[in-house]
């Protein structure tokens, strides 16, 4: 147990992977371990696509917009939230399903992600590297062609997972403070905004950060350059026509 406290205390995302293989057997044993995770009502509304195959990762690379991860790490694990199941199961069994809606939707990506979330830590555990994809939510319609998703399932995240070959140092965090309240939420003045985000902005690599991408502060890097109103519209716009498709906005 204390293994665990440590290794989640240390983790970091690694990028870079050696070419040794992720064995069959530990991948399963990683994944046994993590479909014990909690899902809403014992439905395991989610599904995983394990890629190893060098052909399908270049097929999946563009849709990541080319992140060296996706075709260097030996294995990608595709999470989709996924009703297509259960849904038949219902069918099957003289029940209708009534999931063809948005908290459906959200039901069983909670379910997908919290299953992602487990399998980076057990795979941390036993060594391995992760990497979380975020282009997943972004490509979505050309993810579910090349994984071939049926109507039901949509993908949420993926992962990258391999041995490390490198050992970045541990990325800041925000004091913990900034993330707990104690009983209700306790909002924040512009001084407390300061004082919470001072350290994240004044770390040396930071203002390089700031320097590098020619702006002013450090907000504006994710606001201007990261993650831009114009791109948030557009691929929120993408992926709501993917959850149409998908069935999930019929109700
Ligand atoms: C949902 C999600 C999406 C992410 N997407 C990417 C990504 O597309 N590319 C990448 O290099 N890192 C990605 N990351 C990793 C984060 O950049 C990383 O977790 C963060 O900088 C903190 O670093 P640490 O995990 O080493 O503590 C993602 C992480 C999460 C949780």
């Amino acid at each position: 147990m204390n293994d665990l406290m440590e290794s989640l205390k240390s983790r970091k995302t690694i990028r870079k992977y050696s070419p040794e293989v992720v064995g069959d057997d530990l991948l399963d044993d990683i994944l046994k371990a993590a479909y014990r995770t909690s899902t809403t009502g014992n439905m395991q509304v989610y599904s995983i696509i394990v890629t190893r195959d060098e052909g399908k990762k270049k097929e999946l690379s563009p849709l990541h917009f080319s992140q060296k991860m996706v075709t260097e790490a030996p294995v990608l694990l595709t999470f989709c939230a996924d009703f297509n199941r259960f849904n038949k199961w219902c069918v099957l069994n003289n029940a209708q399903p009534g999931y063809d809606n948005f908290l459906s939707f959200i039901t069983a990506a909670i379910d997908a992600l919290l299953v992602a979330q487990t399998v980076c830590i057990a795979a941390e555990t036993r060594g391995l590297g992760i990497c979380y994809i975020g282009t997943t939510t972004y490509m979505a319609k050309g993810i579910i062609e090349v994984l071939r998703l049926p109507k039901g399932v949509v993908p949420v995240t993926t992962v990258t997972l391999g041995w490390p070959a490198e050992d970045p140092d541990q990325v800041d965090r925000l004091p913990l403070e900034a993330v707990v309240h104690k009983e209700v939420y306790s909002d924040y003045t512009n001084q407390e905004i300061e004082r919470l985000y001072s350290e994240k902005e004044n770390r040396e690599d930071s203002k390089q950060y700031v320097r590098e991408n020619n702006k002013t502060t450090l907000a504006q890097v994710f606001t201007d350059i990261r993650y831009k109103k114009e791109d948030n519209v557009y691929f929120s716009n993408m992926l709501l026509k993917v959850l149409e498709d998908q069935g999930f906005m019929n109700n």
